[in-house]
C-alpha cells in the first residue's frame, strides 16, 4: 500500500469509527418501553399483532425522533446483535407510538424480547434500550388439552332472590407429582364463574373476581400466571375455589341466557417445563376431586357472601390432604362456538385500603362505621365474636336522616355478607365472590361484651388494574372536591367492564355512560386498553344482529333486541375518542366495520320520514326538571326525534373520517354524503329560519346537539346560539342537561367564547349544578343532578345511584380548558396548551401522562403576575396560548421572547399570543 493510500484508509477508518461511536456516545436510551395497548412485559399476552411505543429521554439532547429500529428477538442473548424474529432496519420516521410488528408470525407460548434505539433530530443514535419482552398466551382453542370441571350444583337447586338459581361454591383440587426440577411452569386458567387459584398452599395471584366479565356465549377470558416459584420436584397441589360471579349468578333480569343455569366449571392447564428437558402438563379433567362443604357457602355480585368458618377445611390446597371423601368432578369437552382468548387487559385488584373508619354509633349492639369516602370493593374486618355466632355485614352508600341504612337505591340487591364464627375471639374476614359500593357499614352479631373499635372495618378498594394517568388540582376546594369525585366515580365503575353503577341490581356495562366519560377517564387514568378490551365485546354482542343493533348493555344480558341514539353510538365516538387521545389507529380498524352497521342499523329503522330513523330513545337521560313526574320523566323533555336524527348525522360524519384516516375512499365520500343529507333533513325538520327549535320542545340539548354537531348552516347558527343563551339564561345559569348534553355544553360554550358563563355554571352551587352535590356531601359523581338534598332528603326513585360517572364527563374540560392541556392532533403529537383563566380561580395546573411522556400546564395569578409553567415532552411540539399577554410584556424563562430559541413562531391578537414551542419546560411570565 502506498503512503498516501494508507493516510486516506486510517483516516476514512477514523472518521467512520467516529462517526459511530461518537453518535452513540451522548444520547440516552429510550426508555417506557410498552407492546399494543400500554402493556409492560406482560405474559400471557393476547396479541399476535402487536405494536411497540417508547418514549425519548427527556434530555438537552433530544428534542425529537428522526429515526428509529426495532429488534426482535426469540432469546434476550441474540440481542441486539442477532434479532431472530424482526430488525425493522433503520426506518426514517419521528413514529415512537404503536409501531406495529412485522416480523414472523407469532404462535402461543411464544416469548418474544425486543429492544429500541432511536436516533434525534441531529441524527445521533441513542443507545440500545433495555429489553424488554412479551409472552403470548394460549391463542387458540386447540392450545387447551384441558376440560371444564365441576360439580354438578344446579341439582341442589337453591333459589335465591327472585327465585334466581344459586350455586354452592365449589373447592376442587387435584395433586401432582413433578418428576425432576422445575425450570418454568406457566398456570394457563379460567372459568366459567370466577375463581382464586392456589398452588402448593400460596395464592397464586391477588386478582379479583377472575376472569372478569365478556359475551360468554362468544368468549371467554384466559389468565396466565407465571407458577414457577410455586411448584417443585415431588408432590404438588393445584387447589381453586369457584363460584358464581356473573357467569351463572344473578346479573340483571336476565332469565336463562348462555348456560347461564349451569354449574360453575372450571378449566386449567399448567405446563411445567423441568430440569431434564421434558415438559409435563396437568389439566383439569375427570381426575380431579370437588367438594361444596366449605366456608363459602352461598356468593353472589349482587347480594353478597355467606361465610361459615365452621366449615374451613385446614390445608386443602397444600400437599398430603386426604380429599377421599371429596366427590369426582363431572367434565365437559371445550367448544369451539366459544373462543378461548388471553385477557386483553387487566384484571381487578386491589388498590387500595381505606383505614381511617369512624364510628357513627352503637346501638342494641349494632354498629355502625363510616369509611368517609363512598368506594368500591370489600370490608377487611378483624372483629371479636363469640363461637357460632353471625356476623352480619350491611352496607350502604348514605345514611337516612336518622341515622340508618339508606338502601333503598340498591334495589333488589341484597348487599349482605354474613360471617360464622368456629371460635371466641378476634375474627378476620373479607369477602371474595362478591363487591359492593359503599361508604358505610352496619355490623350487628359481634360479642357484644367487646368495646367498639373503629379497627374493626377497613376498605379494601378494588378496581381494573391501572394506574394514574393525569392529575388535576386547582386553587378552589370544590372544583378539587368535583376532581375527586369524578376519580372516584370512576374507579368505582371500572370493575373489569365500565359500569353505570356499583351497588345496586344493575352494574351493567351501558354503553351510552361509557361514550360520555371516556375522554375524562383517558385523562385521569391508563385506560385504553380497558376500554379496547370491552369494545371487543360490544362487536361480539353486535354481531348477534344481523341489523347492527349496538344493544343498550354489553355483556348484554338483556337480550331484549333494543337500542338508543347516544347508546350505540358508543361503537362510533369510543373508538373516535381513543384514536384521537392515544393516537392509536387499531382501535378504528378494529371497529370501522361494526360503526359502519351501526350506521346500517339507522338506515334500517327509517320508515315514513327521509333520514328520520324512528327507534326507541332514552333521550336526554335524566334531565333536571323534566315535564313529566317521576319514571316518566326520566327521558327528558328534547325531542327524541331530534335526538335520534343528531346522531345519525354526526355519527356518519365520524365514519366518513375514520373511512379517510384508514384510507377508504370510497367510504369516506358515501358517509360525509350521508351525513350531509341528514343534516339538510335535521336543519328542516327541527329547527326554523331563526335557528329556534321548531316540532319539539326548546331545551339546552337540542340546542347542544345542533350547534356541537355542526347541522346547521352557518347564519343559522348563530341564530341558534343566542338561543341557547336564553335557554339557559331562563335556567338562571343552571344546567338543564342530562346524560348527552351535559358532556357537550362547555364544548359548545367554549368554541362560542362563552369561557365566563361556562364558569358560572360550573361554580354554582343550587340545584342543577356539579357543586350542588357536593354541597349535600357526596364523595362521588351521582345518577341524578338530585339524588338527595340535606332539606328533602333522597330522591324518591329508588334509580338512584350515588356512583355513576356520567355527570363526571366535565373532567375533560376541566383538564382541556381549566388547566389547559389537550391534544391537538391525535396522541398527543401535537399538544394544545390553552388554559383560560378566570377570576373564580388563582390558580389550576394539570399533567398528563402522554404517549410521547409528561406533559403539563400549570398557571397561577399573583401579585399582577400571570404566570404559566409548561412542560412539553420530546417529539411532540406544542401551540402555547397565553392569555393576557402581549409579545411585550412576557418573559419566557426570564429572557423576552424574540431571545428565547426554543420558540419556533409567534403570533398575537388582542387578548393572547399564541406560540409554537419546542420539547422543553417553560416559566412563562405575563405582567397583568
Ligand atoms: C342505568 C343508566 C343507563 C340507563 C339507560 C339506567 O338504569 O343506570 O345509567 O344509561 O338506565 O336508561
Amino acid at each position: 500500500m502506498k503512503a498516501t493510500s494508507f493516510v486516506v484508509f486510517i483516516t476514512s477508518v477514523f472518521i467512520s469509527f467516529c462517526s459511530f461511536s461518537c453518535k452513540n456516545t451522548n444520547v440516552d436510551a429510550p426508555d417506557s418501553l410498552t407492546v399494543s395497548e400500554g402493556f409492560k412485559n406482560p405474559i400471557g399476552f393476547y396479541d399476535s399483532l402487536p405494536s411497540f411505543s417508547w418514549k425519548l429521554p427527556v434530555t438537552e439532547s433530544v428534542k425529537s425522533q428522526s429515526a428509529y429500529q426495532i429488534i426482535c428477538a426469540s432469546s434476550k442473548g441474540f440481542l441486539p446483535n442477532n434479532p431472530d424474529l424482526w430488525d425493522s432496519k433503520k426506518q426514517e420516521s419521528p413514529q415512537s407510538t404503536f409501531v406495529k410488528y412485522q416480523g414472523e408470525n407469532l404462535k402461543s407460548r411464544q416469548k418474544v424480547y425486543w429492544q429500541i434505539r432511536f436516533w434525534n433530530q441531529d441524527e445521533n443514535a441513542s443507545d440500545w434500550s433495555e429489553i424488554n419482552s412479551f409472552e403470548l398466551g394460549l391463542l387458540n382453542n386447540t392450545d387447551w388439552q384441558a376440560k371444564w370441571v365441576g360439580l354438578n350444583t344446579a341439582k341442589n337447586n337453591i333459589r335465591g332472590v327472585r327465585k334466581f338459581l344459586m350455586h354452592r361454591p365449589q373447592y376442587l383440587r387435584k395433586g401432582f407429582e413433578l418428576s425432576s426440577d422445575v425450570v418454568s411452569a406457566r398456570l394457563y386458567i379460567t372459568a366459567k364463574g370466577v375463581f382464586d387459584v392456589h398452588l402448593n398452599g400460596n395464592d397464586v395471584s391477588d386478582d379479583v373476581m377472575s376472569p372478569g366479565w365478556t359475551p360468554y356465549n362468544h368468549r371467554i377470558e384466559t389468565l396466565t400466571y407465571d407458577a414457577t416459584e410455586f411448584v417443585q420436584m415431588g408432590k404438588n397441589s393445584i387447589a381453586v375455589e369457584l363460584a358464581s360471579g356473573w357467569h351463572s349468578g344473578r346479573v340483571s333480569r336476565r332469565t336463562a341466557l348462555y348456560d347461564n343455569f349451569s354449574s360453575p366449571k372450571i378449566l386449567c392447564q399448567l405446563e411445567v417445563v423441568l430440569k431434564d428437558g421434558s415438559k409435563q402438563t396437568i389439566i383439569s379433567d375427570e381426575s380431579w376431586k370437588g367438594t361444596t362443604n366449605g366456608p363459602i357457602r352461598l356468593a353472589s355480585v349482587y347480594d353478597g357472601e355467606v361465610y361459615d368458618a365452621n366449615l374451613e377445611i385446614p390445608n386443602w390446597t397444600k400437599n398430603d390432604f386426604d380429599d377421599t371423601s371429596w366427590v369426582p368432578v363431572e367434565t365437559e369437552d371445550i367448544t369451539n362456538s366459544v373462543t378461548l382468548e388471553p385477557k386483553r387487559h387487566n384484571t381487578v385488584k386491589p388498590k387500595m385500603m381505606l383505614e381511617d373508619a369512624e364510628i357513627v354509633s352503637v346501638n342494641n349492639n349494632i354498629a355502625i362505621f363510616n369509611l368517609k369516602q363512598n368506594m368500591v370493593g370489600v370490608p377487611k374486618l378483624n372483629v371479636p365474636m363469640k363461637k357460632g355466632d353471625t356476623l352480619k355485614i350491611r352496607f350502604s352508600e348514605m345514611l337516612l336522616s336518622d341515622g340508618t341504612f339508606y338502601t333503598t337505591n340498591y334495589r333488589s340487591a341484597k348487599s349482605t355478607d354474613y360471617y360464622i364464627a368456629a371460635k371466641d375471639g378476634l375474627i378476620e374476614y373479607t369477602p371474595k365472590f362478591t363487591f359492593h359500593g359503599f361508604q358505610f357499614v352496619e355490623l350487628s352479631g359481634y360479642d357484644k361484651d367487646a368495646q367498639t373499635k373503629s379497627t374493626w372495618v377497613k376498605g379494601i378498594v378494588q378496581h381494573s388494574d391501572f394506574e394514574k394517568n393525569g392529575t388535576f388540582t386547582s386553587s378552589h376546594h370544590k372544583l378539587n372536591q368535583l376532581q375527586s369525585n369524578i376519580t372516584w366515580g370512576l374507579r368505582g365503575n371500572f370493575f373489569d367492564i365500565p359500569t353505570d353503577c356499583p351497588q345496586r341490581d344493575e352494574r351493567l356495562g351501558w354503553t351510552g355512560d361509557a361514550q360520555v366519560i371516556v375522554p375524562t377517564s383517558l385523562f385521569n387514568y391508563e385506560t385504553h386498553a380497558f376500554w379496547t378490551a370491552w369494545l371487543q365485546s360490544l362487536r361480539e354482542n353486535q354481531s348477534e344482529h344481523e341489523n347492527g343493533l349496538v344493544p343498550w348493555i354489553v355483556p348484554d344480558v338483556l337480550q331484549i333486541n333494543r337500542a338508543s341514539p347516544g347508546w350505540g353510538d358508543a361503537v362510533v365516538l369510543i373508538p373516535w375518542n381513543i384514536y384521537n387521545i392515544t393516537g392509536d389507529k387499531r382501535v378504528l380498524e378494529e371497529n370501522f366495520e361494526a360503526a359502519k352497521k351501526w350506521i346500517g342499523f339507522y338506515k334500517s329503522k327509517i320508515e315514513d320520514k327521509e333520514f328520520i330513523p324512528k327507534m326507541r330513545s332514552f333521550g336526554d337521560w335524566l334531565q333536571p326538571y323534566p315535564t313529566k313526574t317521576g319514571k316518566g320523566g326520566n327521558s327528558g323533555d328534547t325531542s327524541k326525534e331530534l335526538i335520534t336524527t343528531a346522531y345519525f348525522a354526526h355519527s356518519s360524519l365520524l365514519v366518513s373520517k375514520m373511512a379517510g384516516i384508514l384510507g377508504h375512499s370510497k367510504d369516506e365520500k358515501e358517509y360525509y354524503d350521508l351525513h350531509k343529507n341528514i343534516s339538510g333533513v335535521f336543519r328542516n325538520t327541527f329547527f326554523d329560519k331563526n335557528g329556534k327549535v321548531k316540532n319539539g320542545k326548546e331545551t339546552q340539548t337540542s340546542y347542544l346537539l345542533a350547534i356541537y354537531f355542526d347541522l346547521l348552516k352557518p347564519e343559522t347558527k348563530i341564530k341558534a346560539q343566542k338561543h341557547l343563551l336564553k335557554e339557559i339564561e331562563k335556567a338562571n345559569n343552571h344546567l338543564g342537561t342530562g346524560f348527552l348534553g351535559t358532556p357537550i355544553l362547555p364544548k359548545v360554550l367554549d368554541e362560542m367564547g362563552e369561557i365566563d358563563l361556562m364558569y358560572k355554571i360550573l361554580f354554582k352551587e343550587t340545584y342543577p349544578s356539579w357543586f350542588y352535590s357536593i354541597n349535600q356531601g357526596a364523595t362521588t359523581m351521582w345518577e341524578r343532578w338530585n339524588s338527595y338534598s340535606k332539606a328533602e332528603g333522597y330522591n324518591a326513585e329508588s334509580m338512584n345511584s350515588l356512583n355513576h360517572y356520567a355527570y363526571g364527563a366535565i373532567g375533560q374540560w376541566m383538564y382541556e380548558r381549566i388547566a389547559g392541556i389537550a391534544p391537538l392532533t391525535p396522541g398527543y403529537k401535537k399538544i394544545r396548551i390553552a388554559p383560560v383563566p378566570n377570576d373564580i380561580l388563582s390558580s389550576a395546573s394539570a399533567s398528563v401522562n402522554t404517549p410521547y411522556g409528561e406533559a403539563s400546564s400549570s398557571w397561577k395569578m399573583d401579585n399582577e403576575t400571570f404566570t404559566l409553567d409548561v412542560v412539553i415532552p420530546p417529539n411532540t411540539t406544542a401551540e402555547i396560548t397565553v392569555p393576557y399577554a402581549t409579545p411585550k410584556n412576557t418573559l419566557i424563562n426570564g429572557s423576552t421572547i424574540n431571545k428565547y430559541s426554543n420558540i419556533k413562531s409567534l403570533s398575537a391578537d388582542k387578548e393572547s399570543i399564541k406560540i409554537v414551542a419546542e420539547p422543553g419546560t417553560y416559566k412563562i411570565q405575563t405582567k397583568l
